[in-house]
């Protein structure tokens, strides 16, 4: 099995290029399920999700076509199964997609129970409470979800947690349903209006997306469309933390600045220098990193996906600092690991408390899950010593050329094995 080796100790300087979002791409390529049309999508990542989808695409009979390593051709006219197969839905928790997506296009979509980072539980019931809503049966047995609907019928949706997945899911399938839907209560991230731009391009009528009510007119067919995927939110504050942590001095470009408010604010509330112009965002360290409070939020919310990230950087301020974690109850499995490195945090519940000034020493780690194992990196980066990750497929699953990109900051780090 891989391992990522990583020796701490040098500020990361440079600049590096930011990648196509993820958790927008593997919205993107299910959603071009719905048109009998090709489509194209530019600026893709290439992680290891995204080709997990596009095998379960070509599994289902849909013809795709890398034209660049970022521009994915798909014409789905030959789609022709609506069961995905478990062995690839496992990999990934986004798998869930294709239900709305084949049940939009085909009224039936079988799809195991998918899979993708442990964060405790991580229920779909907003997911199948909007397909029920809409007029489809869901059972789940033997580890499938088989949605079934006659007629797919607009109607009105209360989502009763603020959910990314339930959003975008019931979006997909209320595109070419019959009549009006309205999700009320709807997440708000980037990703999710992404996605409603590339199925408005095909012809879809939605309205709404990127506030908490979002309002779909059915259409009865879909076109063609090319569509480019907004960066990755998440992979560019991973390099402003990095740059943070190190005390680095690094620009981040082909961003959406806006889209990185949050962690910008926290940034600068510990001190740090972040410089924003256009699509860049510049990041210097300091040495006198201020301690501060996180409470993770659904978006403009700071993101559940950076709190991993930004624990290792508050164990370098200059007195403690808590996180809450508001949006998955599981997700500080990454806590024993860091302090196997020396970090001194309590858990109480949903809330960490974390030492500052810390001095951080190499040590094995396992990435628990994808932004806890790019936590790792971080700590490695300024630990004393070589910190070796194991499990680094939660990595890339997520982030494109990884230890190229931080090794032409000045990193030491290499994949063995
Ligand atoms: C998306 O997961 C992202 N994944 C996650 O990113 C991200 O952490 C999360 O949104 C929150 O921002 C993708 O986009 C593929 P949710 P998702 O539904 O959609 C509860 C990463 O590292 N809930 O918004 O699965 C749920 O348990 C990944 O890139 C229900 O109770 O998250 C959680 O507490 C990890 N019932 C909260 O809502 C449901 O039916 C938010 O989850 C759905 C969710």
């Amino acid at each position: 099995m891989p391992r990522l080796h990583v020796t701490g100790g040098n500020p990361l300087g440079g600049t590096v290029k930011i990648s196509g979002a993820k958790n927008a791409a593997v919205a993107i390529i299910p959603a071009a399920l719905l048109t009998e049309a090709p489509v194209r999508i530019e600026n893709l990542p290439d992680i290891q999700d995204i080709q997990a989808l596009v095998e379960i695409l070509q599994y289902l009979g849909v013809k795709v076509v890398w034209e660049t390593p970022t521009t994915l051709f798909i014409d789905a006219s030959t789609l022709s199964k609506w069961q995905a197969p478990y062995e690839l839905v496992k990999k990934l928790r986004a798998s869930y997609y294709l239900i709305g997506a084949l049940l939009g296009r085909f009224g039936r979509a079988y799809v195991p129970v998918p899979g993708g980072c442990d964060l405790g539980p991580r229920p779909i019931d907003q997911h199948i409470k909007g397909f029920v809503a809409m007029g489809a049966n869901v059972e789940v047995e033997h580890g499938l979800i088989k949605v079934v609907a006659n007629k797919l019928m607009g109607t009105e949706i209360y989502l009763d947690v603020v959910s990314v997945g339930a959003t975008i899911n019931i979006m997909l399938a209320a595109v070419r349903a019959s009549g009006k839907t309205i999700i009320e209560n709807a997440a708000k991230e980037p990703e999710i209006v992404d996605v409603a731009n590339f199925l408005n391009a095909m012809g879809a009528k939605i309205r709404g997306a990127g506030t908490d009510v979002i309002k779909i007119t059915g259409v009865q067919e879909l076109g063609s469309a090319t569509h480019c995927v907004i960066p990755d939110r998440i992979e560019a504050g991973t390099y402003m933390i990095a740059a943070a942590a190190t005390m680095g001095n690094v620009a981040i470009q082909g961003v959406i600045p806006k889209h990185l408010e949050p962690i910008t604010a926290k940034l600068r509330e510990m001190g740090m220098a972040v410089d924003v112009a256009d699509d860049q965002l510049h990041v210097v360290g300091t040495s006198n990193a201020q301690p501060v409070d996180i409470k993770t939020f659904p978006y403009p919310g700071f993101p559940t996906d950076m709190q991993s990230l930004a624990m290792v950087l508050l164990t370098q301020a200059t007195g403690s600092s808590v996180i809450t974690e508001n949006v998955f109850e599981g997700r500080f499995k990454h806590v024993d690991e860091l302090k196997r490195m020396g970090a001194r945090i309590k858990v109480e519940g949903r809330t960490a408390i974390i030492d500052g000034r810390t001095r951080l020493s190499g040590a094995p780690v396992k990435a628990t899950d994808l932004r806890a194992g790019a936590a790792f990196i971080i700590a490695g980066l300024i630990a004393e010593g070589e910190t070796v990750i194991s499990e680094v497929d939660h990595i890339y699953r997520g982030y494109e050329n990884v230890c190229e990109k931080l090794t032409a900051l000045g990193a030491v780090i290499k994949q063995i094995g």
